[in-house]
């Protein structure tokens, strides 16, 4: 089931009255785009992405007991934890609520290690500190409009929604911040998907018509006004997702950390001291061509459409500050060019969509979206031809692949919120 959005906020307080019993409090979480900048955030670079105007609705309310009541409408599908022992569900979606649980549980506990690593600033229930954590169970009830699987981040905003929800109704006292960092480590430790930072911070650091031009390195951030004039952004949604997308993911990443290892080595051997690199974002192209490209040419490919890619995206924003639009346009099909070819993360369906528009004097960008290997192309379309645009790219897409390919029309929210 899926509801048109402006209904989730009832739908959601109906059936949590008629589970539980009670009045939940409700956040709403949403999904994001991207308009360049991909695969860099894990790689200390730049991303510049925007919360969207589709989302996740979460409900919650307090127990007295300490169990876990989570039930997803979309699915028409319950899980029960408790939140003494925080385990793996078996299905995915549970997942995504339990651990965000054990990260904010990791905040109280001994072992605080992301607080001893200087990862996040809080820690709950110190001395003279009233947020104790999570004292009592909860009832959960969640449902949205981000089709899962399209590239969108269901995932993420489902995790931004967790932590603020617990943060409020727990009265925790976390930074969004640390919000953002805790969902990025439920993602990775407890899911198991080495995600980088961009999708949960513009699910909570969204700002109405504004991109977000962030610093994954030092997470420093500025709002891009992004309100385009006769210029309308059109998603592309192939509705496919190949299998091998989260372990093709952990496998670039670690390809580029093995591209980082090898300018490190190798520049050691010419200068006296070991070079402390750390990222690919201190990586020149002239490097990878003397330390990488003789050792390691699959490596050379991906860490080269990185470090070629945090510059597009610099240079993109400088166009999108002159008010170049065509000129950022052009970069998002070189973006797409070297996702599919140096990086390698793309696939048929991605591929021949941008393919039938890249001719077309109304399509001023395009590219694949997000992780890859499915899921939507991000498309800048000249408002007059779009939905004339849409309905031809759909029947081409149709007649070459035999799936209804979908169209969403995307309008900039702003991010994770009560409502
Ligand atoms: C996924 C990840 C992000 C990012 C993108 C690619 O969406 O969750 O962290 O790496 O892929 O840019």
């Amino acid at each position: 089931m899926s509801l048109p959005q402006s209904d989730y906020p009832k739908a959601i307080a109906e059936k949590f009255t008629e589970l539980f019993n009670q009045q939940p409090l409700i956040i709403r979480a949403p999904g994001r785009i991207n308009l360049i900048g991909e695969h860099t955030d894990y790689n200390m670079g730049f991303v510049l992405p925007a919360a969207i105007n589709k989302a996740i609705y979460l409900g919650i309310g307090k127990r007295d007991d300490n169990e876990i009541h989570l039930y997803a409408l979309d699915y028409d599908d319950d899980h029960k934890a408790t939140t003494d022992a925080i385990v793996r569900s078996g299905k995915l979606w549970p997942d995504y609520v339990l651990g965000v649980v054990e990260q904010i549980k990791m905040l109280g506990g001994e072992g605080n290690r992301m607080h001893r690593m200087g990862r996040i600033d809080r820690m709950l229930g110190g001395e003279n500190d009233s947020a104790k954590g999570i004292t009592t169970g909860f009832n959960v009830v969640f449902g949205g409009d981000i089709p899962p699987g399209a590239g969108l981040s269901s995932s993420a905003a489902l995790e931004c929604a967790t932590a603020y929800a617990l943060n409020e109704l727990f009265g925790l006292g976390i930074s969004k911040i640390d919000m953002v960092k805790i969902s990025q480590a439920a993602e990775n430790e407890f899911v198991g998907m080495k995600c980088g930072i961009m999708d949960q911070f513009a699910s909570m650091f969204g700002k109405k018509d504004h991109l977000i031009r962030l610093d994954c390195r030092s997470l420093e951030y500025n709002h891009f006004p992004f309100k385009l004039k006769d210029v309308k952004v059109l998603l592309f949604d192939t509705r496919v997702k190949h299998s091998l997308a989260s372990s093709a993911y952990n496998e670039r990443r670690e390809q580029c950390e093995e591209g980082v290892r090898l300018v490190e080595a190798q520049s050691s051997k010419l200068e006296a001291q070991s070079q402390n690199i750390g990222s690919l974002r201190d990586v020149t192209e002239g490097m990878l061509l003397e330390f990488v490209k003789p050792v390691n040419e699959l490596v050379y490919k991906r860490c080269t459409f990185i470090v070629t890619e945090i510059q597009r995206l610099l240079k993109g924003c400088e166009d999108l500050e002159n008010n170049d639009i065509v000129a950022f346009g052009k970069k998002m099909y070189e973006t797409h060019e070297g996702l599919s070819k140096l990086y390698e993360v793309s696939c048929k369906e991605l591929d021949l969509l941008v393919d039938l528009v890249k001719d077309d004097p109304n399509v001023l960008g395009a590219r694949m979206m997000g992780g890859g290997f499915g899921g939507c192309t991000i498309n800048l379309v000249k408002e007059e031809a779009a939905a004339d645009l849409a309905e031809r790219i759909s029947k081409k897409y149709k007649v070459e692949t035999g799936v209804e390919m979908l169209v969403y029309e995307v309008r900039i929210e702003r991010g994770t919120c009560v409502i």
